[in-house]
């Protein structure tokens, strides 16, 4: 089966908003979740909205102003469902 891949961005905006605790934070909904296994965690060159950091991409779809501190909530929201959307 092919993973599914779920962008982060590395670029220095989105870097300066903690995007290495994002991961961290992701890495352990996913596991949670029960996803990991079909989900590729990937870093990504700028995705272009960096005034809206931390900028997260899965299919062709933008998640916007992501941080560490509502990463949860944005999961929840609007990651788990896009993840829905994309493995059917
Ligand atoms: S640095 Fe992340 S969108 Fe530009």
């Amino acid at each position: 089966m092919t993973k599914i891949n779920l962008f982060v961005c590395m670029g220095s905006a989105c870097h300066q908003k903690g995007v290495y605790q994002l991961r961290l934070a992701l890495e352990q909904l996913l596991a949670d979740s029960g996803l990991e296994a079909q989900v590729e965690l990937k870093g990504a060159f700028c995705l272009g909205p960096c005034l809206r950091a931390i900028v997260i991409k899965v299919n062709d779809q933008l998640i916007l102003d992501v941080n560490p501190d509502n990463v949860a909530q944005k999961f929840t929201d609007e990651i788990l469902p896009l993840l829905a959307e994309v493995s059917r």
